[in-house]
């Protein structure tokens, strides 16, 4: 199998860092870079969050870069209550010695993209600020954007509020610069994002391994699991990664798709146009700036689930 050359937009995060260690571990991804976002925490705690999951994954020379402080338009929220203090499980980690990326997330994006000699699957698994100010910035670049798999939205309920998945819900303008982008969009979102679970008892199974990737992920899991009182608690992100990698496991539907950029009780819903074809054709979804999108519906839970687990037990070492 040929590798996908990858980059990763994150808010890191408990679950981003799931995907981020699946990545940088797994075979046959070519991980270029990561940039990193405002979302689950500020930027700068995003980027000390990232650097030590690149630590734990026994990562080389990976170039991450600080993106965006806040939102387009909005003001920062935070998940703290879901992801710790730190964004993170306040595992107590000492920080990286690894350098933060002189440039800036938009230079970067522009940089791996214009010199990959391979098409680039960009995945974001945080709110798309960065992206969209990277598709406003350098749209010739852009043009290069192989596809585009994201962790965000919902074709059924949110998370965030009743009706918004929090990744869109917190820059919902940005989302809308995404999806009209023109660039092809797999959508991850809330349908199936909660599906792969991981239960306390493999966190053990984990910590007791010898590969320090798969003791990282144990103690992370662990944490999440004390402060939310759940177990299974979801591999959450990683499953956008997945889905770019193995799409022999998950089913899509192609949807008409409209951000919600409204101040009402539905900003930043992705209101997917479900309803059957002949309805459709009566009745068009009324609103212009729709996009073609295929989300995710269904998976094989069991296999995605062997998935990370497998790579991140074999570790680097
Ligand atoms: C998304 O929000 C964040 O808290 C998670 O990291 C994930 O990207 C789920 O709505
Ligand atoms: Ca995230």
């Amino acid at each position: 199998m040929n590798k996908t050359s990858m980059i990763l937009d994150v808010d890191t995060g408990v679950d981003d860092a799931f995907a981020v260690l699946f990545a940088a571990l797994h075979p046959d991804i070519n991980l270029l870079g990561i940039t990193c976002v405002d979302g689950n925490t500020n930027v700068d705690q995003v980027v000390a969050n990232t650097l030590k999951v690149l630590d734990a994954a026994g990562a080389g020379d990976i170039p991450v870069a600080r993106g965006a402080v806040r939102p387009l338009l909005g003001v920062s929220q935070y998940a703290e209550y879901v992801h710790g203090a730190d964004g993170m499980g306040d595992l107590g980690i000492a920080p990286s010695t690894r350098k933060v990326d002189p440039r800036s997330a938009v230079e970067l994006l522009r940089d791996l993209i214009e010199g990959s000699k391979d098409p680039v699957t960009l995945v974001p698994v945080a709110p798309l600020t960065n992206i969209a100010l990277f598709l406003r910035a350098f749209p010739e670049s852009a043009k290069k954007i192989h596809r585009i798999v994201l962790m965000g939205g919902s074709a059924s309920a949110g998370n965030a509020t009743a009706a918004a998945e929090f990744n869109v819900w917190h820059d919902p303008e940005a989302a809308a610069i995404v999806f009209q982008s023109g660039v092809p969009i797999t959508m991850y979102g809330l349908d199936v994002f909660m599906r792969p679970g991981i239960t306390s008892e493999e966190a053990i199974v984990l910590k007791n391994s010898t590969a320090p990737a798969a003791q990282f992920a144990g103690s992370l899991i662990e944490a999440f699991i004390e402060r939310l009182h759940i177990s299974p608690i979801t591999l959450g992100d990683f499953g956008a990664v997945a889905a770019a990698i193995h799409p022999e496991l998950f089913t899509t539907e192609m949807f008409d798709v409209v951000v919600d950029t409204s101040s009402g009780p539905a900003r930043g819903q992705t209101i997917c146009d479900r309803r059957d074809a002949f309805l459709k054709d009566l009745e068009p979804l009324g609103l212009e700036d729709s996009a073609k999108v295929r989300v995710v519906m269904d998976l094989d839970v069991e296999g995605v689930r062997q998935l990370w687990l497998k790579t991140i037990e074999k570790g680097r070492f």
